[in-house]
């Protein structure tokens, strides 16, 4: 028997309000449609922001023999060939129409000599493609598209979680929900769908992700029957921040390497010399990050176990105005003045280039009406990102989103939601206040986060991930049983409760992900298989819920055409 709810109808509901889901919303908003978004958290705070060094998109303002061609080449080969090639060619070639556009509405980009959107160099781009604002880019996106799309007129739901999809003879119909303050429950209609939740990083201890990234919208796709994709490639940030304990893991932006940092050892090496001599502290991430990892399990490491990142030997003015952020951030946490001194960093897990398997053109999942985009869809990055490709992957992704949703909506009938899901979601949602167990939802995070460190990091072994299955398995049932006291009014304990189930969805798609895929590969790393399989290189990790059992089958890379793979496969 469902306790009441209030009802809320749009044609465009959008799950996540970081960049994708608002660049969805400005379009679907174009369209004509009713748009409501919906935010775990407050406007404005998104996981966006942490891509702070730049945007890539091939403007050419200041490499002029750069073009979409190199562009797509680089994020390629970045993904070792892994990604929906027809994803990759669609974000090189509309990159720079998105910046252009954003500019347009407001964005303050750093700017060249003669006034075009200044760029700079990142990890495995060819030529200087970041256009930046100093390194604080992913804030001045979301600060101009909330603007524009706060002035075009959607309604936004904020402190507002989503715990299950609804749907009616395999569409999507809409969502059911509860406001995080009071606990009172939501019902939204909708005939189009666009999850934009982000990734799945607090499953980690060490992560430059918030708390909201807990693979919510990859877990509530994964319940609504759509495919799960190459979940196994989870990217490991080469530089967080290692000192102080209560800010571990925090980002320290690749444009501090961009801007000419170097990184050396506890002996004063510049152990990337030996890791990739010929790209250096630019290689990329996946690169750098296990060169870190290496040299600070062979004993070279700092004093709090990670690298020296120095930027020191560049005039203070310079770093101050390049990098402000990061400046203030190492003066006021750590009392570090990196125009004098190395910063400390080691790995921090960032993102996933797994999630909801979409179609290259619309980003629709496998389940009518439901789109994903952002990080919470697979294919754009293969095996693993390049830096500033998520800023541009937003904006081309989240408008192509925004605009099937809309047009979707306009072809099928106002929505039906079950009174038989929203009963059975309720039941879930409110488990932890009757569960009889004393299970504190706080200590299975705990242990899960442990397991995923340890188990399913940076280096990965066959018996380590059949280690973490079992673990994951003992966990589930914990997280099942976990209870809470107290009332729904604000109660952090009860949304971490819900939380749980997301993350442990979603960490047992890496670790099977993983364990499947034997080989090395981008982000994943098996010391048992050190090097690339070619047959592995043809085939994706596919994670389906096969009533209720999460189950895993492969399906074979899209063959690139001819002369797209004749030109990436170029020297
Ligand atoms: O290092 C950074 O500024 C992060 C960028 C990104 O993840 O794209």
């Amino acid at each position: 028997m469902t306790t009441s709810y209030e009802t809320r109808e749009h044609d465009v509901l959008i799950i996540g309000a970081g960049g994708a889901g608002l660049r969805a919303a400005i379009e679907a908003l174009a369209q004509g449609a009713s748009v409501g978004v919906v935010c775990k958290s407050l406007l404005g705070k998104a996981h966006t922001v942490m891509a702070e060094g730049g945007i890539a998109a091939a403007m050419c303002n200041v490499d002029t023999a750069d073009g979409w061609k190199p562009h797509f080449k680089d994020t390629m080969f970045g993904g070792k060939y892994l990604n929906n090639w027809r994803m990759a060619q669609i974000h090189a070639q509309e990159a720079p129409d998105r910046v252009n556009e954003l500019e347009q509405w407001g964005a303050l980009f750093d700017r060249t000599e003669k006034g075009a959107i200044l760029q700079r160099a990142f990890g495995g781009h060819t030529y200087k493609r970041l256009c930046h604002v100093g390194d604080r880019t992913g804030l001045e996106m979301i600060r101009t598209l909330q603007d524009r799309g706060v002035q075009l007129g959607f309604d936004v739901y904020m402190e507002c979680t989503i715990t299950r999809l609804l749907t009616d003879a395999g569409r999507v119909t809409g969502a059911f929900g509860y406001w995080r303050e009071n606990g009172r429950l939501i019902v939204f209609k909708a005939k189009s769908i666009v999850i934009a939740t982000g990734g799945i990083g607090k499953a980690w201890p060490v992560t430059s992700n918030s708390w909201e990234y807990t693979g919510d919208g990859m877990t509530l796709a994964y319940e609504a029957g759509a495919e799960l994709m190459d979940m196994e490639f989870v990217q490991f940030h080469p530089t967080g921040m290692v000192w102080p304990p209560g800010v571990q893991g925090l980002l320290v932006t690749e444009a501090v390497r961009g801007e000419g940092g170097i990184l050396r050892n506890k002996n004063g090496e510049r152990f990337m010399e030996k890791y990739d001599p010929k790209r250096m502290e630019l290689s990329t991430r996946d690169v750098v990050a296990r060169s870190i990892y290496t040299e600070v399990k062979e004993g070279r490491g700092t004093e709090h176990g990670g690298a020296y990142l120095d930027i020191s030997h560049k005039p203070a003015e310079y770093v101050k105005k390049k990098l402000p952020s990061m400046y203030h951030q190492f003066k006021e946490l750590a009392d570090v003045d990196i125009t004098k001194g190395p910063m400390e960093v080691g790995p921090t897990c960032h993102y996933v280039m797994g999630g909801i398997r979409v179609e290259a053109e619309t980003a629709q999942s496998t389940v009518p009406g439901l789109f994903a985009a952002g990080e919470a869809a697979a294919g754009l990055h293969g095996s693993n990102r390049l830096g500033g490709n998520s800023l541009s992957d937003l904006l081309v992704f989240g408008r192509r989103a925004g605009l099937a949703a809309a047009q979707h909506a306009k072809t099928v009938p106002n929505s039906n939601v079950s009174e038989a899901q929203i009963a059975e979601a309720e039941r879930e949602l409110l488990a932890p206040f009757s569960n009889p167990s004393t299970e504190s939802p706080y200590a299975v995070h705990r242990d899960l986060q442990a397991v995923m460190q340890s188990l399913v990091g940076i280096f990965r072994t066959e018996e380590d991930l059949k280690k973490a299955f079992a673990e994951l398995e003992q966990l589930k049932s914990r997280a099942a049983k976990a209870s809470v006291e107290g009332s729904r009014l604000f109660n952090p304990g009860w949304h971490l409760a819900r939380d749980l189930k997301s993350m442990l969805t979603v960490s047992e798609a890496v670790a099977l992900s993983a364990l499947a895929r034997t080989e090395s590969r981008g982000a994943h790393s098996r010391i048992d298989y050190p090097k690339y399989d070619p047959v592995w290189a043809k085939k994706h990790n596919i994670i389906v819920n096969e009533g209720g059992k999460m189950t895993r089958r492969e399906s074979p890379v899209d063959e690139m055409p001819p002369d797209l793979k004749e030109f990436v496969m170029a020297e």
